[in-house]
């Protein structure tokens, strides 16, 4: 199986003092002979030598999505569609631009490619230099263009960054979080989809009611360092609101909060340009979502909710992702009746 083969490969190059082993990634279908290259790569012998002597940080990174950045079955759906050196450069750093085989393509976004600067060896450790935690460090891979360059960037999070009221605050100091114990470190899980609790601390909500039918929620970001949501072109926020119980309930045509593009057909193929952004907005100035019911709604209890979507259901349906199984409601409350008069 093609996705067990990194682990394989890692596995063999560095004997027997690893940490524990990561879940297994993701399985991908397609089946791929082992070259036996693949212990001899001096990238992936190097990356185990980096995990066989700071086990505990590689354990988080194995589990985290920049080791699986190469593996990621949604990502590799993406790929087969549009296969070009350029996800490459940032989905598997390790492997040369021109060599869509090498072996180094399964370690992702590595120790190496974080912690060994251009140029320098991985075979000494005395030439490490840390990839600041600061949006420098992570800005060849978080802030970059469309293959076709456009207005919009295709993800523009050190942007966002810098026009946030946490701008004086590190990417790595929200996203690597200190881990006291005996061998005090930085977090390297890097964990956001798959961690409520930084999810839940990304808005600030809160709603009231508008003309008869109309409820309004007002979201900001107060807890994340960019727009929320951000990184990836799909991702979203969906506001929406049932009024008053069971089978008389009214339900609001609900709210999305995303980037929006329409599809122009080239010779190239496909491209989507952006024509719209009401995401909560980076600088904290409040979005608002206006929820409206069928039918009015002032004499009845409105209960509300806000949950984050890795993608719109095009996607889901395209890449085969089950989107209610993974929704995470971010911020909810309720709007008492408003009295008779
Ligand atoms: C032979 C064991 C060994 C190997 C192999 C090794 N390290 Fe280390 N590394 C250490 C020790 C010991 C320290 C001192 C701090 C500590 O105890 O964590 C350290 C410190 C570091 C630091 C902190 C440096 C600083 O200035 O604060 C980084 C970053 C680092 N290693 C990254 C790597 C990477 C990346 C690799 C693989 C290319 C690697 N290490 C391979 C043992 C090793
Ligand atoms: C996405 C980039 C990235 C990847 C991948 C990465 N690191 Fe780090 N690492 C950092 C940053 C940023 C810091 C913190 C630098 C600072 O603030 O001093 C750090 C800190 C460290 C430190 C110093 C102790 C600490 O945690 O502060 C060690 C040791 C280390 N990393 C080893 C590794 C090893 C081993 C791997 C692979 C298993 C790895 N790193 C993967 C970015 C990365
Ligand atoms: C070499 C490219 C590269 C560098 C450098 C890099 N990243 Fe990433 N990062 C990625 C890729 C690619 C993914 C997504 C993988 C996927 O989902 O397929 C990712 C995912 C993430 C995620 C996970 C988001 C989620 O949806 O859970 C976070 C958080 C993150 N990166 C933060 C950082 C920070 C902070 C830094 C700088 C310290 C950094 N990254 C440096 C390429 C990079
Ligand atoms: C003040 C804390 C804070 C800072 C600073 C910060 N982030 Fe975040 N980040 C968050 C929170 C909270 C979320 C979850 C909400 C969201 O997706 O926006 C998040 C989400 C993300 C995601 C996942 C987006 C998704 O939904 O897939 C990525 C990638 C990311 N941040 C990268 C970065 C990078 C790169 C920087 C620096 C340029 C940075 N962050 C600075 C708090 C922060
Ligand atoms: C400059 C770096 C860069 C390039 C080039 C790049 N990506 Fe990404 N990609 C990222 C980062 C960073 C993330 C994570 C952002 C987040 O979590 O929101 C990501 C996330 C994704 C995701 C979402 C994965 C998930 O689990 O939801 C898909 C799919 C994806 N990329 C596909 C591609 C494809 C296909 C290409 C080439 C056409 C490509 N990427 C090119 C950096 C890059």
């Amino acid at each position: 199986m093609r996705a067990s083969f990194a682990a394989l490969a890692l596995l063999s190059t560095c004997g027997g003092e690893r940490g524990p082993t990561s879940a297994a990634p993701a399985p991908v279908a397609a089946a791929e002979s082992v070259p036996v290259i693949a212990v001899t790569d001096p990238k992936v012998s190097a990356n185990a030598g980096c995990e066989r002597c700071h086990a505990q940080i590689a354990a988080e990174w194995r589990t985290s999505l920049h080791a699986q950045s190469w593996n990621d079955p949604v990502f590799l759906s993406a790929y087969a569609i549009e296969p070009l050196s350029f996800c490459r450069s940032c989905h598997a750093p390790e492997a040369p631009l021109d060599d869509a085989s090498s072996p180094a393509r399964h370690l992702g976004v590595a120790c190496i490619t974080c912690h060994v600067p251009d140029g320098k060896s991985a075979g000494e450790h005395v030439t490490f230099a840390s990839r600041a935690a600061d949006a420098e460090g992570c800005a060849s891979c978080h802030q970059f263009e469309f293959p076709e360059p456009q207005e919009a960037a295709m993800q523009s999070t050190v942007e966002e960054h810098a026009a946030s009221p946490h701008s004086d605050e590190t990417c790595g100091g929200c996203h690597m979080r200190a881990r006291p114990g005996a061998k005090p470190h930085r977090d390297h899980s890097f964990r956001v989809w798959g961690d409520d609790k930084l999810l839940a601390r990304s808005i600030a909500a809160s709603a009231r009611r508008g003309l008869e039918r109309t409820v309004e929620i007002s979201l900001s970001a107060d807890g994340a360092g960019h727009a929320v949501p951000t990184g990836d072109m799909f991702r979203r926020l969906e506001v929406r609101a049932t009024a008053g119980d069971g089978a008389d309930a009214l339900t609001a045509e609900p709210v999305t909060l995303a980037r929006s593009f329409t599809r122009q057909r080239t010779e190239q193929g496909i491209r989507r340009i952006q024509v719209g952004d009401n995401r909560v907005p980076a600088s904290g100035e409040p979005a608002i979502a206006r929820l409206v019911f069928p039918r009015p709604v002032r004499r009845l209890p409105v209960r509300w909710e806000v949950v984050y979507r890795r993608m719109g259901p095009r996607e889901a349906a395209l890449f085969g992702v089950d989107l209610e199984a993974e929704a995470i409601v971010v911020a909810k409350g309720t709007l008492d009746p408003e009295p008779t008069p």
